[in-house]
């Protein structure tokens, strides 16, 4: 069997990559319109940074798994086609800032349609709005070169930081078809990939509109959980209560269950968000505004939780930073990526620049030229009179600081020698800690005025 994947990026390179490595007798190739990218996976800096993923790569890459520009030839050989493309959220027309934009999706299907090579099964790995599977669909029928096709929803549950982990042992993988006996066989085939190494009763088949469905609720109920326990963090910091003690009582009810409920500056990422929306504004077109503004709500309660972050920042400081050097301790979104997209660390940047802070960047995994272009900025900034400069490592960021602010939970961070570093810093030195990483207690003894997420 050939498979061909339309998509080198955070989700396709490392699931194609678990194909190839389980599935010993499939070739599998993925494609991408960026040939940077290509030359990248094609190289030992790999562009995306996922514990285990490098060593995964290696030993498959050349063998049953290979990644190229050609896109066209490799899309007409293959038996199957992953459509793995970002569906980001869209920013013009109807539905801007809302719905998600499914033009390069869409641009797939005509590309598939257009090649010809042969009866093929077409997978949307990409998350989309419920019913785009009929939209690939009419498109590749509209092609009518006597071949046939059948289109799969299968989406990604891997989360960014463990995706090698959760492809080698998923919880399920959830493959959606049309219920004819042809649509049966294309799911059974799509099944038959995932069973070289996933038990038979983790692969849950269902009818389309569910599988497309169930992926934007998975991330809703995700996110719906840290924006509760956010909400629930400020009216800890308001009474006296500890969010990481409200969160140990209630997650060991197991109907609640311990997961997801780390309070922190906010979610990020590059799916919460703009599933979310995308939900949100599927029930506004299906004209069930009570549930798009449920939903919504989650949303908001994230902006709060960022604006509330620095809010708090501001007071400890006597209301203003104005001048003031502050430490950033991590950029991206999570720990164990180097993906910066929906980043609570943007938001908290860019207010704090607004309020004039000079800010000293740390990130073990993000380049300067990414955190400079999220935040808008040119390489002139980082020039000699620096507004933002970025450090090699957290120590250096916080020399001179009058505080440092943690806002990816890198391990690293945990173990420094915060006795040396607050020497190093300008007195009073604060320390706001958005992951609740730190031991505050520690860091007051030493002589920071500590603060983390939900507590008092
Ligand atoms: C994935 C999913 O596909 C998306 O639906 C989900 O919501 C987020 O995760 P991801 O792999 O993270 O997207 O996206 P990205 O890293 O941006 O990779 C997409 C790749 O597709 C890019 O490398 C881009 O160059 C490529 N692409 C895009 C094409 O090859 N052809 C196109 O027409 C459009
Ligand atoms: C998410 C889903 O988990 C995954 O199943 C889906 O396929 C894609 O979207 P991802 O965005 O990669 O994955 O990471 P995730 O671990 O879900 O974290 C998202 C954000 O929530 C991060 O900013 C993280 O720091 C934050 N988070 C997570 C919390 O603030 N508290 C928590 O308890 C968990």
């Amino acid at each position: 069997m050939k498979i061909c994947c339309i998509g080198a990026g955070y989700v396709g390179g490392p699931t194609m990559a678990m194909i190839a490595r389980k599935c010993e007798d499939v070739i599998v190739t993925v494609v991408d319109i960026n040939a940077e990218r290509i030359a990248e996976w094609n190289s030992d800096e790999l562009p995306i940074f996922e514990p285990g993923l490098h060593e995964t790569v290696i030993a498959v890459r050349g063998r049953n798994l290979f990644f190229s520009t050609d896109v066209d030839e490799n899309i007409r050989q293959a038996d199957v086609v992953f459509i793995s493309v970002n569906t980001p959220t869209k920013t013009y027309g109807v539905g801007a800032g809302h719905a998600a934009d499914l033009c390069y999706v869409e641009a797939c299907a005509r590309r598939i349609a257009e090649l010809g090579g042969g009866d093929k099964i077409v997978v949307e790995k990409s998350t989309v709005p419920v019913r785009t599977a009929h939209m690939v669909k009419e498109i590749l029928e509209a092609a009518r070169n006597g071949h046939a096709y059948q289109v799969v929803s299968n989406p990604e549950f891997l989360a960014e930081g463990t995706a090698i982990r959760d492809l080698e042992n998923p919880d399920r993988v959830l493959i959606g078809g049309e219920t004819t006996p042809e649509g049966e066989k294309a799911v059974a085939t799509v099944a038959g990939i995932y069973e070289h190494w996933v038990d038979k009763d983790r692969v849950l088949t269902t009818n389309l509109w569910s599988s497309e469905l169930s992926k934007l609720t998975a991330n809703a109920f995700l996110a719906q959980r840290i924006s509760s326990i956010n909400a629930i963090s400020a009216l800890c910091e308001a009474t006296g209560a500890d969010v990481d003690d409200v969160a140990r009582a209630i997650g060991t009810d197991s109907r609640i269950g311990p997961k997801f409920l780390k309070s922190s500056v906010g979610f990020g990422g590059s799916c919460f968000q703009k599933d979310i929306l995308n939900l949100s504004y599927l029930c506004k077109h299906f004209d069930l505004p009570e549930v798009a503004a449920y939903w919504d709500q989650v949303v908001s309660m994230n902006d709060y939780q960022k604006s509330r972050f620095v809010g708090r920042m501001m007071k400890a400081m006597f209301n203003t930073v104005s001048g003031k050097c502050i430490a950033i301790l991590g950029y991206a979104f999570k720990k164990d990526t180097n993906d910066v997209r929906e980043s609570p660390a943007i938001d908290v940047c860019r207010r704090l620049l607004e309020e004039k802070a000079c800010l000293r960047i740390h990130d073990p995994k993000v380049p300067a030229e990414v955190v400079l272009e999220t935040l808008g900025l040119s390489d002139d900034a980082a020039g000699d009179d620096p507004t933002v400069t970025f450090c090699d490592s957290a120590e250096e960021a916080c020399e001179g600081s009058h505080a440092l602010v943690v806002l990816t939970e890198w391990e690293e961070y945990r173990d420094l020698d915060y006795a040396k570093i607050f020497k190093s810093m300008t007195e009073p030195a604060f320390a706001f800690d958005g992951r609740n990483l730190l031991d505050l207690r520690a860091l007051e003894e030493i002589g920071f005025r500590a603060f983390g997420i939900g507590k008092g």
